[in-house]
């Protein structure tokens, strides 16, 4: 429902137009003056004020000002007496969205209103195409002919018409979202938002304002009227990912909302009616987690109408070749990029390794490699060490004069090398996984490490990251300092496995 502020010092007219547009199902909220106006301003989500040209203290065009300080898009009608029109038409100099005669119309001016409505309403959503213009995931966009993505393909044309709920599972980088954005640009939703929310982010109290929007003063910190997620998306598409990590409580009321499309912002009692699409997310079993009581089995069958579930990437190597020259392609500079080629021992290379990051993985190893390389090919040498170093080991085990070929993996104390494990096993001696060697060289190199840089560093969640950096915690090896999402760890100076 749109909410409309009237601002006039004569109450008559208030009474008036409240009534009129209250008969047309506008939220209204009135001021007879140009400070409370204001005031309303911060504790509520308005899409259109209409105000009086001619009050006492703050006139019309003083607020006009004011409220495009705090707000620059949202529309302002001005109401004016004959005989100051000029100063409407100043008025409308200064960004007012349109002016109307006292006395008016009842139909020009709800034709006015509906308008200036309409105008916002776009306008706010033309920001959010904008951000998402770059990324307008037709299908062109996602790679891959294996006969899995063939598969997948066609179940996304079958469903992205409906408004059907779909789950899409998979690993970590393996084109979750990229499927949730194909699905509704290919949608009759396609021109409306695309918003999405990272369930696995939030604490509880913090994803249920995020979602459903909270009213002002329902909790300290909430000092103004915020929308949800869930508003937002009206119309639109809304991607819930990470879902699994959705709260017991979070869960029953998301699927309250999901069957009756219902429901209140935090600290309101006004029942609000949205129409959205909900496309959901989650990098784990999500029947396993129903199974092991983790997640309600009535929420999953809810989001489950349609299933898609994401290959690895180690199981349809022969997109592979594909996926390597799309991101060649997409991070040659101008020069380059139509000559950039990739020799054969590192594509084979490429083939061999298990890609414990997906797509993800590969794309960054790429952006790596067109950095690192001559500017002419990408070769063996321009790929990281993870992906190389599994032929080092299998070299040194068939110790058949593999030669020198330089050791891609390092104890951080000895630098002798060693056979690489897979990135998440651990290592024998020291018991710590490579990845969280690799983050002891970082941190010897600049000191500390963050959550977000080791997971960046490894292709891997950021839950994943925590884990790893907790565990180095627990065992000793690290300590933290700070608190939530940027704290940063360093190495404990009495660590026996610390070295350096
Ligand atoms: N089939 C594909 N074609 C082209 N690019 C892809 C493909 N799959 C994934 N990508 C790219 O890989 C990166 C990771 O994809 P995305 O973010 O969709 O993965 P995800 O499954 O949501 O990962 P996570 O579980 O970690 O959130 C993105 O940059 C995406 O554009
Ligand atoms: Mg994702």
């Amino acid at each position: 429902m749109e909410t409309i502020l009237i601002v006039d010092d004569e109450k008559n007219y208030l009474l008036v137009l409240e009534d009129l547009l209250l008969e047309e199902g506008y939220r209204v909220v009135t001021s007879d003056n140009g400070a409370r106006a204001l005031e309303i301003l911060k504790a509520h989500e308005l899409d259109v004020v209409i105000t009086d040209m001619k009050m006492p203290g703050m006139d019309g065009m003083s607020l006009l000002e004011h409220i495009h300080a705090m707000h620059p898009d949202l529309p302002v009608i001005m109401m004016t007496a004959y005989g100051s029109v000029e100063k409407a038409v100043e008025a409308m100099r200064k960004g007012a969205f349109d002016y109307i005669l006292k006395p008016f119309e009842n139909e020009e001016l709800k034709l006015t209103i509906r308008k200036a409505i309409d105008h916002y309403q776009l306008v706010c959503q033309n920001r959010y195409l904008t951000r998402e213009l770059q990324d307008r995931y037709q299908f062109n966009n996602i790679i891959g002919k294996s006969a899995v993505m063939q598969r997948i393909y066609r179940l996304i044309e079958k469903v992205a018409p409906s408004k059907a709920t779909v789950l899409i599972t998979g690993e970590s980088g393996t084109g979750k979202e990229l499927i949730a954005r194909a699905i509704h640009f290919n949608s009759p939703r396609g021109e409306r938002p695309f918003i999405s929310v990272n369930c696995g982010a939030l604490p509880e109290t913090l994803l249920e304002s995020e979602l459903f929007g909270h009213e002002k003063g329902a909790f300290s910190g909430a000092v103004s009227l915020r929308k949800g997620r869930f508003e937002l998306a009206h119309q639109g598409t809304l991607f819930l990912d990470e879902i699994s990590e959705m709260s017991p409580p979070l869960q029953v009321k998301l699927l309250r909302i999901l069957q009756e499309m219902e429901f209140e912002r935090v600290g309101g009692s006004q029942s609000l009616k949205v129409d959205v699409r909900v496309v959901a997310a989650s990098n784990r079993d999500l029947r396993l987690e129903v199974a092991e009581g983790r997640f309600r089995s009535d929420l999953f069958y809810r989001l489950n109408v349609v299933h898609v579930a994401l290959p690895p990437l180690r199981d349809r190597k022969d997109d592979i070749p594909l996926l390597v020259n799309h991101f060649l392609r997409k991070f040659a500079n101008e020069e380059s990029s139509c000559n950039l080629r990739i020799h054969p021992e590192a594509m084979r290379l490429l083939l061999d390794y298990h890609w414990p990051g997906n797509v993800r993985e590969l794309e960054n190893v790429i952006e790596r490699a067109v950095i690192l390389c001559n500017g002419e090919s990408v070769e063996a040498k321009d790929l990281p060490p993870e992906v190389t170093a599994p032929r080092v080991a299998a070299a040194t085990m068939e110790s058949a004069g593999a030669g020198n070929a330089s050791p891609a993996f390092f104890r951080p104390d000895d630098s002798l090398p060693i056979p690489e494990p897979a990135p998440g096993e651990r290592l024998p001696d020291s018991g710590l996984r490579p990845r969280q060697l690799r983050a002891l060289e970082f941190i010897k190199a600049h000191g500390f490490i963050t959550n977000k840089h080791y997971s960046q560093l490894n292709n891997i969640s950021e839950r994943q990251a925590l884990r790893e950096l907790s565990e180095m915690v627990d065992t000793g090896v690290l300590h933290r300092t700070g608190k939530g999402r940027g704290c940063r760890y360093m190495v404990r100076m009495s660590s026996p496995t610390a070295h350096g």
